[in-house]
């Protein structure tokens, strides 16, 4: 029906009954299920889920990095496989090439989609500001904290502007403050250029305060076990931890995984 087309807008990413196994010394394990969930153009959704799930192996299935056994993956009415380079994906590894200083990481993703190197620095300079990074430019990937490293990963995936961003664990090695600070950056982004996100956290607060969607997985094999829709308006989101409503979600959530 148009009208609901309209009203629900328009679906940028299909996840549809994506199976798959691993072999493991000879015996083939289960690691996912049947997944399946349409995502809208603009909306940031989380998956929450206990160590060891399948997240990551579902996050490389969505970014076109492993086939799934059975099931599919569209994006932007495209495989995904033909979709690699055109969508950002921060790995739980932050994967910083060692042979390239921070400066050089940054502009990764710029160059690869056709940006010169020159113009590419002019372009992360301003990001580099912000994610506290100015000082250590030249400096190489062995030389900066975990922490550091994580945000250069973050300023890489995000600098070139892709429709649709993968974060594994985006602020898993930050301390509070910076985590706060680069949650409110992103819940900024994301808003003002209508990209589409998909995150992986263990951090349920983390997911109501930047999520429209958050998706419970559990194991055995992978699957959605619970969905809800978040309440609250975007730019309230990072006020409302407090409510009454938030703390009822989460209390919610941290049930569902446990389960
Ligand atoms: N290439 C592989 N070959 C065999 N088994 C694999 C492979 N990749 C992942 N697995 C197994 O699949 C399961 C899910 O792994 P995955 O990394 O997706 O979990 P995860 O939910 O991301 O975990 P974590 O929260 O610790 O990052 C694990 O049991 C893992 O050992
Ligand atoms: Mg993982």
């Amino acid at each position: 029906m148009a009208g609901d087309f309209f009203l629900k807008g328009i679906t940028i990413i299909s996840i549809e009954n994506i199976k798959k196994t691993f072999m493991v010394k000879n015996n083939q394990i289960e690691v996912i299920g049947n997944i399946n969930i349409q995502i809208k153009k603009g909306k940031f959704i989380s998956f929450v889920g206990p160590s060891g799930c399948g997240k990551t192996t579902l996050l490389n299935i969505i970014a076109g990095l492993e086939s799934p056994d059975s099931g599919r993956v569209i994006i932007s009415s495209k495989p995904s496989k033909e979709m690699i380079g055109k969508i950002g994906y921060m790995h739980q590894k932050d994967g910083l090439l060692p042979w390239r200083n921070v400066i050089d990481n940054s502009v990764l993703g710029l160059e690869i989609n056709g940006i010169k190197r020159t113009q590419a620095y002019e372009i992360v300079r301003p990001l580099m500001k912000q994610f506290g990074l100015s000082e250590f430019e030249e400096a190489m990937p062995w030389e900066i904290s975990g922490g550091m490293r994580q945000r250069v990963a973050l300023l890489r995936t995000v600098a070139y502007e892709p429709e649709v961003i993968l974060l594994d664990e985006p602020f898993g090695a930050l301390d509070a403050l910076t985590r706060e600070d680069l949650q409110f950056w992103l819940l900024q982004l994301y808003q003002k250029l209508n990209q589409t996100v998909i995150m992986i956290t263990h951090d349920i607060e983390e997911a109501l305060i930047l999520s429209d969607k958050v998706c419970v997985l559990n194991d055995s094999p992978c699957s959605i076990v619970k969905n809800i829709d978040v309440p609250f308006e975007k730019s309230e989101k990072h006020r409302n931890t407090s409510n009454v409503e938030f703390a009822k979600l989460k209390s919610e959530l941290s049930y569902a995984i446990r389960e």
